[in-house]
């Protein structure tokens, strides 16, 4: 629990593992913008934090939407990752490590970790008859498979739930079922699968008691509580928990089981120990010794869609395999745009993080907004446009920023930028009731009640202008006479500004280094609100931060422009999206002399061409090109050819290339077929390039 005491704490700190099937959505950043302003507040009290993450890159959706990209799922995985850092960077995200769960230290440990719960009883096989694709010769998973609803009829459900009556089945209860990867009727196949006996008494004493201990949320303890009465689907007590997957599948192996690996969600939150692990191995640091010491609090921060994931099967895993348990799991509700819209997983409605970056927006209004909205408790916020140019104008650049603003001007132009060494008995008093709430902002920090924080601060800021407007230094500054108590008020204003900025700096550490910069101070620590600056000479004030307007949030609504190439030509087909010249120079196109054409028998658009590409053999290559060409026509015409093409096993023999024609992209409704030709002079196998 957490100990606030002069001892440095240890805290390793994790937010949940995206998905790697595509890039940050707007949810992400504020799981990311909550756990990193808990993570840099930590840092400013001086404590040690360890703050990883990592890409959660297994399971059957990302193997198939790599598939369907033509790639290898590590490809997919790596392009997906490679857009990660912007991001994090444009929203001042500080992860210490970015991980992998397909790296190999997640690999060893999920398999480590197996093997401790098998060698402690926790492993069983059973047989369990599931929807299987003969096509694709793969066990298919509930979102592959489609039919009708069983309670009400609707057509094209998934093999989960119904979205049109909200039921929850199993795929088998389906009516007509087919496979969403290829159409075909799903067959009913036996497989062994491995769970983990998680209704073993020795699992439910465990989780009962580190449930219910006060380390969770209380809203999430009781959920909690529900599932010990009840599983997923309905059963009394908990159930046990299907860790394996059979092949093809994107995962870890299974040790001593071909075939079988591990389901995502097994090896997804051992993920965290990975990162952390190559994190600390790079400083020369042993996990398991770091993990031994009990002063280390284990923190997790996620989304209310995985508790059960968190609460349940993540610290059994851990238990029974011998190792350390979380302290803490810190729930948050979701993020809605615009009243609730709810956010897609996985189209991400709303709004773009990067194109929020990419129009300009300061990332720091955002992560302003986000945690003005935030609290300890398990709710959803949304974000409103009109409330945050609202927010982000009167209180961040009006209240805050302005502070700075009133006094720098002054204090350059008539005093050097030298602050005075006496404040004045009401300038103090003011600076010391802002210093006295440090305690609470820092409990309110502590406790994930951002929004509870900023609302202290930003009536600390209204004192602070209150005390501006009392003293009035546009007027003491026509009184020569007037300099001394000038140079106190506007001293005051930059002492009071640079508190609120201690006290700011988890949420805006962009604009807090900006301010140490025009202070001239080293990197703001908590503890430095307690002490005044005195007779200090601050640097040149530049402009700290532009106020929101209107338009630059309908901007970033607005649907985002079509490609700049995508304009219908006239074949009637828009461009193919675009290449790099190292994509093209993979495509080997030859000229090919055309020695003899005939037709094929059996078909009625097929030509078989005998083409010389200049090499010591001639190709064989069937053409589509019969309702355009005559055999006759097409003998000696020098022609075109995709050369390094895969050879390509037809009905009527081996095709070794392609000829390229023209077309109209509806070849059915126009007749034009143009097969290319290059000019006199020309010899077979020159490289078109
Ligand atoms: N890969 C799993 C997590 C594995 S953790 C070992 C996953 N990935 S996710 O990309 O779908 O979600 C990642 C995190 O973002 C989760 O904590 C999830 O709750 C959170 N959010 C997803 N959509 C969100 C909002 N609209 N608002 C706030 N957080 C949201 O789940
Ligand atoms: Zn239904």
């Amino acid at each position: 629990m957490p100990r606030i005491g002069a001892m440095p704490r240890k805290l390793f700190v994790t937010t949940a593992l995206p998905y790697a099937n595509g890039p940050f959505h707007i949810g992400h950043i504020m799981e990311y913008v909550q756990a990193d302003t808990w993570v840099r507040f930590q840092r400013m009290q001086g404590h040690e934090v360890h703050f990883v993450c990592a890409d959660d890159a297994h399971g059957a959706p990302i193997m198939i939407a790599a598939e369907k990209a033509g790639l290898t799922p590590q490809q997919f995985v790596a392009g997906i990752a490679a857009g990660r850092k912007p991001c994090l960077d444009g929203f001042h995200i500080a992860f210490d490590h970015w991980h992998s769960t397909d790296a190999p230290e997640n690999h060893a440990l999920a398999q480590g970790i197996y093997r401790a719960l098998r060698a402690n009883d926790l492993v069983e096989v059973r047989s369990v008859e599931q929807f299987y694709d003969p096509q694709k010769g793969m066990f298919l998973p509930d979102r592959f498979i489609k039919g009708e609803c069983p309670n009400c009829g609707a057509k094209d459900q998934y093999g989960d739930n119904c979205e049109v009556c909200g039921a929850v089945y199993a795929p088998t209860d389906l009516k007509n079922p087919v496979s969403a990867l290829t159409g075909a009727t799903p067959v009913l196949r036996t497989s062994e699968h491995f769970f983990f006996r998680l209704s073993d008494p020795r699992c439910v004493a465990f989780l009962e008691e580190w449930t219910q201990d006060g380390r969770l949320q209380p809203e999430v303890a009781n959920k909690v509580r529900e599932w010990f009465k009840r599983d997923a689907q309905g059963k009394a007590g908990l159930g046990d928990w299907d860790i394996s997957r059979d092949a093809p599948y994107f995962g870890i192996q299974i040790p001593e089981a071909p075939g079988k690996y591990f389901y995502v969600w097994l090896d997804a939150p051992i993920g965290y120990l990975a990162s952390l692990q190559h994190w600390l191995a790079k400083q020369g640091v042993d996990m398991d010794a770091y993990l031994a010491d009990p002063e280390v609090e284990q923190i997790h921060f996620i989304g209310k869609d995985i508790v059960t994931f968190h609460t349940l099967f993540w610290p059994a895993t851990l238990k029974f395999s011998g190792r350390k348990v979380p302290d803490r799991i810190f729930v948050h509700g979701f993020l809605t745009v615009n009243n609730g819209e709810k956010m897609s997983k996985s189209r991400g409605t709303g709004i773009d993080p990067l194109r929020y970056l990419e129009l300009g927006l300061d990332a720091e209004w955002l992560r302003y907004y986000i945690a003005a909205k935030l609290n300890a408790r398990v709710e959803d916020i949304d974000f409103n446009p009109e409330d945050f140019v609202a927010r982000v104008n009167s209180d961040l650049v009006g209240k805050y920023v302005n502070i700075a603003s009133r006094a720098a001007g002054f204090l350059a132009k008539r005093f050097g930028n030298q602050l005075s060494a006496d404040l004045g008995v009401e300038g103090r008093v003011l600076l010391d009731g802002l210093r006295a709430h440090a305690d609470t902002i820092r409990q309110l920090y502590e406790e994930r009640e951002f929004g509870k924080a900023l609302r202290e601060v930003m009536l600390l800021a209204d004192r602070v202008n209150e005390h501006v407007d009392r003293h009035k230094p546009w007027e003491l500054a026509k009184r020569p006479e007037m300099d001394a108590a000038l140079q106190d008020v506007c001293s005051v204003c930059i002492e009071a500004f640079r508190v609120l900025t201690i006290y700011l700096k988890p949420v805006l550490p962009a604009l807090a280094a900006k301010v140490e910069a025009f202070l001239q101070v080293p990197p703001l620590q908590w503890a430095d609100a307690r002490h005044a600056l005195r007779a200090h000479r601050i640097g040149a004030y530049s402009h700290l931060m532009q106020r929101a307007e209107a338009k630059q949030l309908d901007a970033l609504f607005e649907p985002p422009a079509p490609p700049a190439l995508e304009p219908v030509r006239p074949g009637g087909e828009a461009l193919a999206e675009e290449i790099g010249i190292a994509d093209f120079s993979k495509i080997d196109l030859r000229l090919a002399r055309i020695v003899a054409a005939e037709r094929v028998e059996g078909s009625t658009k097929l030509l078989r061409l005998t083409l010389d590409v200049g090499e010591e053999r001639l190709r064989n290559v069937f053409s589509g090109i019969a309702s355009a060409y005559k055999p006759e026509q097409l003998v000696g015409k020098l022609t075109v050819m995709v050369a390094n093409l895969a050879p390509r096993k037809m009905k009527f023999g081996v095709s070794e290339g392609m000829v390229l024609a023209a077309s109209h992209a509806d070849e059915k409704s126009h007749a034009g077929l143009y097969v290319l030709e290059a000019g006199p002079g020309a010899l077979p196998g020159l490289r078109v390039r």
